[in-house]
């Protein structure tokens, strides 16, 4: 079985699919690994030490001639696969809902697509969760960027020139990302607060020394939906979030918005009004602000003053920590692929629960229940 590694194509995307780790341990299966050159710069990994871990390193067309498996982090243009094999499986991160006109592309080139964002939230599969490994460091990062941008100090300090305040840090949407914007701001030295319309992760909340902030007495309401994910909110309940929020909101200094909705765009948490009411200085980063943003005025990638705050986010905000993203989501396609590995036939097949999850594209179809339409 032959693997090929491309290297990434879109504006701003550091990552790399394939680390020299990986690359070693498909060889150990018994793959043949072809990286493009240069793959793995962005992410300070030198063509070299893909080399030293036994893979091939060649031009774009080359690494995919005869390839059976396609790794990436974006899903590359169909057209750039044509030497391929004949339904060659294509790991990646397909953005399925909004670029349907790629999948579409998949199915007629007759290509496998395996959209790593659809990999169920079931144990066995959390290794192979890329959305899990990269919210990680996304919730990290929002902090410290924050953190940079924000003219006063996280931690409480006692000179002898006076005391300096702790920052008051306020979290809203505590999943993956959330939780660890949380630890990431107390190991800074900051007073935290959390909201989340999951009622679960209350305790969460607590477990990190953190205050939750939960909109109380609006009956039957949980949040929680399949998978874990959150579900769109009653009105009532939108309202009592919103006046809570806007009581909070005025007395915080940062806040990290990382609120979800799977298929749909990302929930408004925070209005140009309630903005207004913040300290001149304060900052929000909406680690949303590419679903739509949770922010009103938010911009991608762009530093937005309203009322003397500053609202941020990047547009992709795990390709700011490159190594550490390639590394983990790399991990997290071995383990995938490795668990349908039959190493005496040299063949990845995967089981219905996982394939039927991921499989958007097969037989020149598209054939993901969620795309039928
Ligand atoms: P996500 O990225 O879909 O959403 C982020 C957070 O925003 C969630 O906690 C969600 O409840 C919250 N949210 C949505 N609407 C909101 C609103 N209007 N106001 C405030 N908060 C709002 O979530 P993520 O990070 O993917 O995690 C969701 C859950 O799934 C977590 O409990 C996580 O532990 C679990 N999980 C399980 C996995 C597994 O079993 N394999 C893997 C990854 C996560």
């Amino acid at each position: 079985m032959r693997i090929a590694v491309l290297k990434e194509r879109e504006a701003g995307e550091t990552r790399v699919a394939l680390t020299p780790e990986t690359a070693k341990k498909f060889i150990a299966l018994g793959a043949e690994v072809a990286v493009e050159r240069g793959a793995g710069e962005t992410a300070s990994i030198p063509d070299s030490e893909y080399e030293n871990a036994g893979a091939s390193i060649t031009d774009a067309a080359q690494a995919v001639t005869g390839a059976g498996i396609v790794l990436g982090i974006r899903a590359p243009d169909p057209l750039a696969l044509a030497g391929a094999k004949d339904g060659a499986m294509v790991a990646a991160t397909f953005d399925p809902f909004q670029q349907r006109d790629r999948v579409e592309a998949y199915a007629k080139a007759g290509f496998e697509a395996l959209s790593m964002e659809f990999m169920p939230r079931i144990t066995r599969a959390q290794s192979m969760d890329v959305l899990s490994s990269q919210s990680n460091l996304s919730g990290y990062k929002a902090v410290m960027a924050a953190a940079n941008q924000y003219g006063r100090a996280f931690p409480m300090m006692m000179t002898a020139a006076g005391t300096v305040q702790a920052a008051k840090v306020f979290v809203m949407g505590v999943g993956v990302a959330g939780l660890q914007a949380i630890a990431t701001a107390k190991r800074l030295g900051a007073q935290v607060s959390a909201t989340d319309v999951r009622s679960a992760t209350k305790e969460q909340i607590q477990s990190l020394g953190a205050k939750p902030v939960f909109v109380e007495d609006v009956a039957g309401i949980e949040g929680e939906g399949s998978g874990g994910y959150a579900t769109e909110m009653s009105e009532e309940y939108q309202q009592a979030q919103a006046k809570l929020v806007s009581e909070h909101i005025a007395k915080q200094d940062i806040v990290i918005t990382t609120a979800l909705i799977p298929g749909r765009e990302a929930p408004r948490l925070i209005s140009d009004e309630q903005i207004a009411t913040m300290k001149p200085g304060s900052v929000i980063y909406d680690l949303a602000v590419a679903q739509g943003g949770n922010v009103e005025g938010s911009k991608a990638d762009e530093l937005v003053t309203r009322h003397g705050v500053t609202l941020m986010g990047y547009s992709n905000t795990p390709a700011y920590l490159a190594p550490d993203a390639s590394a983990l989501f790399a991990r997290n396609l071995f383990n995938f692929l490795s668990a349908f590995w039959d190493k005496d036939a040299g063949t990845v097949e995967l089981d219905e629960e996982i394939g039927d999850a991921v499989r958007l594209t097969k037989h020149g179809k598209i054939v993901h229940e969620r795309l039928q339409s």
